[in-house]
């Protein structure tokens, strides 16, 4: 059983905390890339219980990309909203007195102070690093070197067509998404209305013919899902989908009728303790279409719920949101009664146990690449035997 300590050591994502610290050690999405514009170039965030603003400037003169920075909200002089500032060439400026801070945060002006001031020379505005890949712009708010921004396949293949979908805030803990994604045993049940036969089985079959597999890999958790030959006298089906430490679940689905797969990668960002932000990178394979991994991608926003605040029962992702939410912000472990069938979830548990024991003793956690030679694309190599969604569904598949 998880006892309150243990629970509140797996789920609190501030800094100093057991697991913020953890999570520290990896990049985090903070917006789509397209979002942020010449007209509209600053967003508010928060990541890991911190208030940051995300900018965009201009490209250097000769060069052709704009450069991104991240930096604390609220201004280093008397604390008002940065999001609310303006960008130039050079940083981002303050919409209260203009002081201005430059990418790294260093204080480049405060048009108040005399000309000679040198006070400026000791602001800095907290600012981390920001890399763009496969159409997300991710922050790093842990401790130097900064590790590599992994390049998973979804994100960095380039030859085919990649869009990224926003899908909304979810309303709870970190935690809640990533047991689900050890949590093969929900599919039928939560799912099992949206899902066609290919996907699911033979209409007859019950959770019960499900069988699930899971082992560790080189990036956390491999989970197989089990299910009965589509014929009587059929061999079983095999699903795999690995669970990427800490935060990112891989999936491939089959567009029905195409002979395409498309990958996915779902992201749930830590925003703070009790929200969560969930991104889909979505990557399909073609022979004519070519995706560079460092442009901006085609984006979406997804809400789970309607205006009166329902959930909008005919996504699979907004089921899966219900489900989260619903167990409460950060859900109280101790009252749980746990099965056979919630193993997965009991070996993510101790993963994260072990990985912050590792993060404590010094040392980097499961999944932090700093060696480039492996990190030129990371490609999954799982079994999929039934998978087949419409592609012309929003409805993905979850699991
Ligand atoms: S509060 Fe930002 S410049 Fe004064
Ligand atoms: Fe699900």
């Amino acid at each position: 059983m998880t006892s309150a300590a243990e629970n509140e050591t797996l789920t609190r994502v501030g800094a100093g905390t057991p697991a913020g610290e953890l999570l520290r050690r990896y990049w985090h999405p903070v917006a789509a890339a397209g979002e942020l514009t010449e007209e509209k170039p600053i967003k508010a965030v928060k990541l890991l219980g911190e208030k940051l603003v995300v900018f965009r400037l201009p490209p250097q003169p000769n060069e052709s990309k704009p450069r991104y920075g991240l930096v604390a909200e609220q201004c280093a002089h008397r604390l008002a909203s940065l999001a609310y500032g303006r960008v130039d060439d050079e940083g981002i400026r303050c919409p209260y007195h203009g002081w201005k801070f430059e990418l790294g945060g260093r204080c480049v002006e405060q048009p108040a102070e005399p000309a000679d001031s040198i006070q400026k020379n000791r602001i800095r505005q907290r600012a981390y690093p920001v890399q763009k890949l496969g159409g997300l712009l991710f922050a790093y708010l842990g401790p130097a070197p900064v590790p590599l921004l992994p390049r998973w396949d979804a994100l960095a293949r380039q030859d085919g067509r990649r869009w990224i979908v926003v899908d909304s805030v979810i309303e709870c803990n970190w935690l809640q998404p990533m047991e689900n994604s050890v949590d093969p045993a929900h599919f039928y049940w939560l799912h099992g209305s949206l899902s066609p036969p290919s996907v699911l089985g033979p209409r007859q079959m019950t959770q019960y013919q499900e069988k699930y597999e899971f082992r560790r890999f080189e990036y956390g958790i491999m989970k197989q899902r089990i299910t009965p030959g589509k014929n009587p006298g059929d061999p079983p089906m095999i699903d795999e989908h690995p669970l990427v430490f800490p935060t990112t679940l891989r999936l491939d689905i089959d567009l029905r009728g195409t002979n395409q797969v498309r990958h996915v990668l779902q992201i749930r960002v830590p925003m703070d303790d009790t929200n969560t932000w969930h991104y889909s990178v979505n990557f399909v394979p073609s022979a004519t279409e070519c995706s560079p991994a460092d442009s901006d991608a085609p984006y979406e926003y997804c809400p789970l719920k309607s205006s009166d605040g329902q959930y909008n029962m005919n996504l699979v992702l907004a089921q899966d949101a219900m489900a989260w939410e619903t167990q409460g912000l950060i859900t109280d472990r101790t009252q749980e009664h746990l099965g056979t069938s919630d193993r997965g979830i009991v070996m993510l548990r101790r993963m994260l146990k072990e990985q912050i024991e590792i993060v404590q003793s010094g040392r980097d956690p499961l999944g932090v690449i700093r060696d480039p030679a492996q990190n030129t694309i990371i490609e999954f190599h799982t079994r999929q035997d039934r998978i087949g969604l419409s592609s012309s569904s929003r409805e993905e598949q979850t699991v």
